[in-house]
């Protein structure tokens, strides 16, 4: 089945940070790593562009809301490719054929008898955007924004999520892969234990009217979730358009642990609603901090994508959010942590790696594969090990274990610098007797090189894409294909290329 894959919307009221550029990279590498494995993906951002917060935003910034949107919305879509980030669609809520759909959905689940129109007097928090229950306050603040929410009472309309709770809870527990990792899962089941109320889905244009009208009263703009959620099914073109069911049937949706309760309860409620399935799978990652501390503006300590890319380089970046977050965990980012990852697994282990063993091969072997003579046990065992990890690597990356599969792949580059301290491949060059010896060992080099480069080129694509150039390799072979050894045509060019991750010193950052 093909792998249709989301990132959140994201709002834009502000500029892309450290945390949207982890999500970015993950749905990225992973779309990289699905067409890798053999399968067809389509990979979707955006952003979220109506509600309050866009328009305080804007008020903010004496701007046009229009004018507003489409300078923060670029800003989004020019933040990606830099970091090596290429989705297949970036969808704008502001789109007319968004838009479109939102109404057709509310109708259609209007017409059904889902939405109801009733008062409600209720605690509102503007930075959610939404009611909050007095059980959902921390010192009569809301925990997410640490702001008393307002008391608020207006006639609104709802829709009848309520009837949908018992379906929800069947549905995941039905199965078990439907919200990872588990602890979210959990999370969402002991949330649902209560009575689920149901969930107000406008807002008077009298108090807001930067929003999509409701088809049915034009006193009313659409509640911004309800809204922003359909974008993952406007996207590939809901309702009949000619992709949509195949699509919509490999969905997967990417977020963090800030907004699951609308992925996991409003979403599904409304999916059914509709009458479409649930969506596949929604994996949850957790947040990263700066220096351990909470990043945020008035501290002053956001991290850009952009000046990260400028500092270390795309790749360098890719790795080091993949190899230090725990999928599902939360993590903390530092200069410091970034230089020790770049310095010694890039710079030290692989780049060295790399770059000895094409040197031997370029000044013992005339810069050709290596015609390789009979395999020893050391031979067999790194031969062996690369194959296993390979194996192992794929079986992580389809269980978004991104930090095992990297974990199993510097395993292998460990073991291979060993190998060649132990064989000294300068010392057998020394002795005519040895040739054989000399060309089996740089054979059995460039096969582990080989495997080593198939498993970063999701995660590195750039470097990988040198590596697989140096090794004379076409880089749009699947993973299937790749998993053997002898692949490298005896006699095939070695190219030495440039040292791909010079060493970088705290003072000086590229
Ligand atoms: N617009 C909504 C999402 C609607 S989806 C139908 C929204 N936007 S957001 O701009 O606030 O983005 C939230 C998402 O940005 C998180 O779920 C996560 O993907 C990413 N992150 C924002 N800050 C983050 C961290 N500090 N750490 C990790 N990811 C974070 O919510």
């Amino acid at each position: 089945m093909s792998l249709y894959l989301t990132t959140p919307i994201f709002y834009v009221n502000a500029q892309p940070h450290l945390g949207h550029a982890y999500t970015a990279v993950v749905a990225d590498t992973v779309s990289r790593f699905n067409r890798l494995d053999g399968r067809k993906v389509f990979f979707q951002t955006g952003t979220d562009e109506h509600g309050d917060k866009i328009a305080q935003a804007a008020a903010a910034a004496g701007a046009e809301v229009r004018d507003y949107v489409d300078r923060i919305s670029a800003m989004f879509r020019d933040a990606w490719p830099p970091l090596l980030v290429e989705p297949d669609n970036f969808i704008r809520t502001t789109d007319p054929q968004h838009i479109a759909a939102v109404q057709q959905i509310l109708q259609q689940v209007y017409d059904r008898g889902d939405i109801y129109f009733s008062d409600y007097d209720g605690l509102y928090c503007k930075g959610c955007e939404r009611f909050l229950t007095e059980k959902e306050l921390v010192d009569g603040k809301c925990p997410d924004h640490l702001t008393a929410p307002e008391q608020v009472a207006e006639q609104n309309y709802f829709f009848a999520m309520g009837r949908y709770q018992q379906w929800l809870i069947d549905h995941i527990k039905a199965n078990p892969e439907f919200i990872t990792p588990e602890r979210y899962r959990n999370e969402v089941l002991s949330f649902l234990s209560e009575p689920l109320d149901d969930l107000c889905i406008s807002r008077p244009v009298s108090r807001l009217s930067w929003g999509i009208p409701l088809p049915f009263d034009q006193r009313f703009v659409t509640y911004v979730w309800f809204d922003a959620l359909i974008n993952y099914v406007s996207g590939i073109g809901y309702p009949d358009g000619p992709n949509f069911a195949r699509r919509w049937a490999g969905a997967e949706h990417l977020i963090a642990k800030d907004i699951l309760k609308p992925h996991a309860i409003f979403w599904p409620t409304m999916l059914k609603a509709m009458g479409l399935e649930p969506y596949r799978r929604l994996h949850v990652h957790g947040y990263w901090n700066v220096n351990e501390t909470k990043m945020s503006k008035s501290i002053g300590n956001v991290v850009r994508p952009e000046e990260m890319v400028a500092a270390y380089g795309a790749d360098t970046i890719r790795y080091f959010l993949l190899r230090e977050m725990s999928f599902g965990l939360d993590s903390s980012y530092s200069d410091e942590a970034v230089l020790a990852r770049r310095n010694s697994d890039l710079a030290n282990d692989l780049g060295n790696l790399f770059a000895r063993s094409l040197t031997m091969v370029k000044n013992f072997a005339e810069a050709r594969v290596p015609a390789p003579g009979p395999l020893n046990d050391e031979d067999r065992e790194l031969r062996d090990a690369a194959l296993a990890m390979l194996e192992e690597y794929r079986r992580h990356m389809r269980a978004w274990s991104f930090r095992q599969a990297l974990e199993a792949v510097w395993e292998v580059i460990g073991r291979a610098n060993r190998y060649i301290v132990h064989n000294a491949p300068w010392e057998l060059a020394k002795d005519p007797a040895q040739a054989e010896r000399l060309a089996t060992v740089l054979n059995t080099l460039l096969e582990t090189l080989r495997l080593i480069n198939c498993a970063l080129r999701p995660v590195m694509p750039a470097a990988a894409g040198k590596m697989a150039l140096a090794l004379g390799l076409e880089p749009e072979t699947e993973l299937a294909t790749q998993q053997k050894w002898g692949l490298l045509p005896v006699g095939g060019a070695i190219n030495l290329g440039e040292n791909m991750f010079p060493r970088i010193k705290t003072k000086d950052k590229k």
